[in-house]
């Protein structure tokens, strides 16, 4: 895509408004700064312009409308990815594609168990539709409140509902996607079994948006859950909390949707990000589990989360709980588990990573990793916590809130190093949910083996031969 000469900025910008209108094209650099900055603030950068088409045939436009002018397209939903995949990194070659106004419940289906909905739906928007039709969506993460379905599936999102309903790739039944020549493949079905060939839509799942561009998402969903318990657990350490994890899979009857591990860190993150916040149970412990199980129909949840704390108690895989007596006592201890994020936010720059191992060895792998860490860099806050149950744990790293940013910057690349090199010895994975996109390129493709970089080249090049999607996201190739 890219040539020597820099063009025209503002004649492109023209050129884009001439052919989509100018309600579709934001070109005003303060009106396109909250699409151009990541999440947490790391990195800010600019385009030729941020497109926001409203219908699948208007993305279909813009996109051939940027082929025409050789630009390059970043597609974009909630922004709330970690990895810089949705934010451009050469402003003036690229347009940042906004799915914002594609946000229609297009159908939702009881009888089937299943829903149509548009790209840039708030994940949460969906949940809320899906419960009003007595129904409920597998995917929750933390971000759910601005994230969107299209950004969850071609991120193939995680969360916290992963050990009972899987990953984003889960629960997609079928896809609509333009692809770079600005066609449009309908793989819209709700069919749950189809073996008529490959399963072309999986190559979008978790693409980061370098092969199509998402714009509808057909989605299996379940029964509402009408009993959902929730309760926070002190542990003496991660073992034993994958111990209690092993031993809640098979005595609560796989009815378990979250089991999540947190160090007493979190607590005192959560409480600067949200001072109110209150903590029901002891801050000394040296973990924390966050467990929900549910169900619907005529299992007694209650009962069997009861018997069950009793029994783990009375055999000493834990000490001390609490459990939400209510909804809002639930909300509140989910609380917890959200604001730590926003305190790690707060104390500015940092590593943060997404790792996983076989389960059977992730408290191993913590311990050496931490023990590690400690040593290297002791200044630090070190803190692992996550979504254990699926051997995925978030081990970041905060500086010193006095370091300045050279330090900072000196710290998150040691530090990251240093965690992947224990990552690598346990054969694990870089990425376990967050993706590649522009952040993690380097280590992901200094780790990929020949046959699978020959894999990846081949197909990013059959679909998007001019490399006009998401150039630089999780590979790098040159024209
Ligand atoms: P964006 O950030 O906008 O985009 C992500 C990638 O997808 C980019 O490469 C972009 O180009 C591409 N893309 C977006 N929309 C489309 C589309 N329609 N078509 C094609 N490509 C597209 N992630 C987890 O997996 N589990 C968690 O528990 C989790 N918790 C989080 C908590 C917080 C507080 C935050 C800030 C983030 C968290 N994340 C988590 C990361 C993030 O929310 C997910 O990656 C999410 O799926 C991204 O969705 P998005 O709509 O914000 O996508
Ligand atoms: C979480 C995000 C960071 O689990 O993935 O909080
Ligand atoms: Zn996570």
């Amino acid at each position: 895509m890219t040539s020597p000469v820099a063009p025209d900025i503002s004649e492109l910008q023209a050129a884009l408004v001439r052919r989509l209108g100018a309600t579709s094209v934001i070109t005003d650099v303060a009106d396109q700064q909250r699409y151009c900055r990541d999440w947490h603030g790391d990195v800010t950068t600019g385009a030729v312009a941020v497109l926001r088409p409203d219908s699948t045939q208007a993305v279909a436009q813009a996109v051939r409308a940027c082929a025409d002018l050789g630009l390059a397209v970043v597609p974009q939903g909630g922004n709330t990815g970690l990895v810089l995949g949705a934010t451009p990194d050469d402003p003036q070659r690229q347009v940042v594609l906004s799915l914002e106004r594609m946000n229609r419940v297009r159908q939702m289906d009881p009888d089937d168990f299943s829903a149509v909905v548009e790209a840039g739906c708030i994940l949460q928007q969906i949940q809320e539709a899906a419960d009003d039709a007595g129904l409920f969506l597998g995917l929750s993460l933390g971000a759910e409140g601005s994230c969107q379905i299209g950004g969850n599936i071609s991120t193939n999102a995680g969360g916290i509902n992963v050990l009972r309903y899987g990953m984003a790739r889960d629960q997609v039944l079928g896809l609509e996607v333009v692809l770079p020549d600005g066609t449009i493949l309908d793989a819209l079905g709700s069919l749950r079994k189809d073996n008529r060939g490959m399963d072309v839509k999986q190559l979008f799942i978790g693409a980061e948006g370098i092969l199509g561009i998402v714009t509808a998402v057909s989605l299996k969903l379940y029964p509402r859950p009408e009993q959902i318990e929730t309760a926070l657990l002190g542990v003496d350490s991660l073992q034993s909390a994958i111990a209690l994890y092993r031993r809640a899979r098979r005595d609560c009857c796989d009815l378990m949707t979250a089991f999540e591990f947190m160090p007493p860190a979190a607590l005192m993150l959560a409480r600067e990000a949200l001072p109110s916040l209150t903590v029901p149970i002891a801050a000394d412990h040296p973990g924390y589990v966050l467990m929900e199980i549910s169900g619907s129909g005529l299992v007694d949840i209650r009962a069997l989360l009861e018997q069950f704390l009793e029994n783990v108690m009375n055999d000493g895989l834990m000490h001390d709980g609490v459990v939400a007596a209510s909804r809002a006592q639930a909300a509140n201890l989910w609380k917890i588990r959200e604001a730590m994020n926003e305190g790690q936010a707060k104390r500015g720059a940092h590593l943060r990573t997404d790792v996983s191992v076989s389960l059977s060895r992730l408290a191993e792998f913590v311990e050496q990793a931490e023990e590690r860490l400690r040593q290297a860099f002791p200044q630090c806050l070190t803190l692992s916590y996550g979504h254990v149950g699926d051997g995925n744990v978030h081990i970041n790293v905060l500086p010193p809130v006095t370091a300045n940013a050279v330090d900072r910057e000196q710290i998150i690349h040691d530090a990251k190093d240093c965690i992947n090199a224990v990552i690598d010895e346990f054969h694990g994975s870089i990425s376990a949910e967050h993706g590649i996109g522009r952040l993690k390129r380097g280590e992901f493709e200094a780790r990929l083996s020949e046959p699978r970089r020959h894999l990846l080249v081949a197909i990013k090049r059959a679909i998007d031969p001019h490399l006009m999607l998401n150039p630089n996201c999780q590979i790098r190739l040159d024209t």
